[in-house]
């Protein structure tokens, strides 16, 4: 494994040193990204020497913090060439541990946690990076102290209990708990895994750009398609694609990146759109998409500068059109995602039809979860859609 030169803060470039463990740049609050030698790295570490190695996300160890890890198997996940549309793929991260792509980045923050020699960590969550945060915490025998709002899915306020951790369901939005973590932590001795406030869940993350790639037998897609909350896998994709061209694995090449967000919440959308640097607040965040109501995510910043370098674009999918491809992708494809993936398939649609992709375009789409973790969600969805005067549709098909 790579031992990390620095963690260099993604606003002013300040390194930080990776001895101990840091939350953000303290000059700016700028996300600190791991650094490691990858020039020295380049000399040996060839992309033929993955063959034969684990499938699991801990395969690309030399570009992984240096650390024991604490692994449930996350990763190399299967890229499955969609049957409806030539030259697209479902990245399906619903096959995780814990149900979720979220296994990814705490399997990485929790084995750093552990090297460190934390004891307790604490994690405001939409819902499913407390699952993985519980399981992964529960595994490496660290307290776990969970911050999500009371109306999660079922499966994530029952998972975390079964794992043993300290649940906290608060009346309001991942926000409200982010600020309660913040406010507490000091006092508890809690160290904060948020999205973006450590920097190992974006190195836990960055392997599915590796996958993607590797997968597609060192072919860089036309476009990847991803469920924006946080964003941490967006930039985890993008710093991979960086790492991937200084070992000399890949040229100047970059996918167009395109971020799907809820019509109930699409900061990242608006700012897009109106041609800005950063987010605003959305007000009232309400979508079927629990892990898509990120009313601020921290990296606004780096997530619109790489929708921008990569010729990318933003685009929002409403609940009933998430709902609509839940159910098209599980009758068409076998796979039943959670609704955040799904709008993956709503943003290709859209995308396909204004002709920002042409359909021998090779594109990505990830689905970042299983369906089965919204067993409840989709039973109301559908309650709700057999009303008389309502339906679930949208501008999926015609097929
Ligand atoms: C299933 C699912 N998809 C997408 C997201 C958004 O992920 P990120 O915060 O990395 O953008 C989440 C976050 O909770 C999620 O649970
Ligand atoms: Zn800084």
């Amino acid at each position: 494994m790579a031992q990390i030169q620095y963690l260099e803060c993604t606003k002013c470039g300040a390194h930080h040193s990776a001895d101990k463990p840091q939350t953000v740049c303290p000059e700016d609050g700028g996300v600190l990204y791991a650094r490691y030698d990858l020039t020295a790295l380049k000399q040996d570490f060839r992309s033929s020497r993955l063959s034969g190695r684990t499938a699991s996300m801990w395969r690309y160890a030399e570009v992984m913090p240096e650390a024991d890890p604490v692994t449930l198997g996350e990763g190399f996940t299967p890229m499955l060439p969609s049957r409806e549309f030539a030259n697209v793929y479902i990245k399906d991260e619903g096959l995780n541990p814990t149900g979720s792509f979220k296994a990814r980045g705490l399997s990485a923050a929790v084995t750093m946690a552990k090297a460190y020699g934390l004891k307790k960590l604490a994690i405001p969550s939409a819902g499913n990076a407390a699952s993985a945060m519980a399981a992964y915490a529960a595994h490496a025998g660290i307290e776990a102290h969970i911050f999500m709002p009371k109306d999660v899915p079922l499966a994530n306020r029952v998972e975390c209990e079964s794992y043993g951790a300290k649940v906290n369901l608060i009346n309001g939005l991942i926000s409200d708990c982010a600020r309660i973590v913040a406010e507490r932590k000091k006092s508890e001795g809690w160290f904060d895994v948020s999205t973006l406030k450590e920097p190992f869940r974006v190195e836990g993350k960055k392997t599915m750009g590796y996958e993607v790639v590797e997968q597609l037998g060192w072919r860089m897609p036309q476009g990847i398609i991803y469920p924006t909350g946080g964003g941490v896998g967006l930039l985890g994709m993008w710093k991979a694609f960086e790492e991937m061209e200084q070992l000399g694995w890949i040229g100047p090449e970059r996918p167009k990146m395109v971020c799907v967000q809820s019509g109930g919440c699409a900061p990242i959308v608006k700012a897009w759109d109106e041609h800005k640097k950063n987010a605003e607040m959305w007000a009232n965040a309400a979508t079927v998409a629990a892990g898509l109501r990120v009313p601020k995510p921290y990296g606004d910043y780096l997530i619109l500068d790489i929708l921008q370098k990569s010729g990318g674009t933003a685009v929002t999918a409403t609940d009933a059109e998430m709902m609509s491809s839940l159910r098209h992708w599980s009758e068409v494809e076998g796979v039943f995602a959670a609704p955040e993936g799904a709008a993956s398939l709503t943003a290709y649609c859209k995308l396909l039809a204004s002709g920002f992709f042409k359909p021998q375009d090779t594109v990505v789409l990830f689905n970042t979860g299983s369906g089965l973790k919204y067993l409840d969600v989709i039973e109301a969805q559908k309650k709700q859609a057999s009303k008389p005067g309502r339906h679930i549709g949208g501008i999926i098909g015609p097929y």
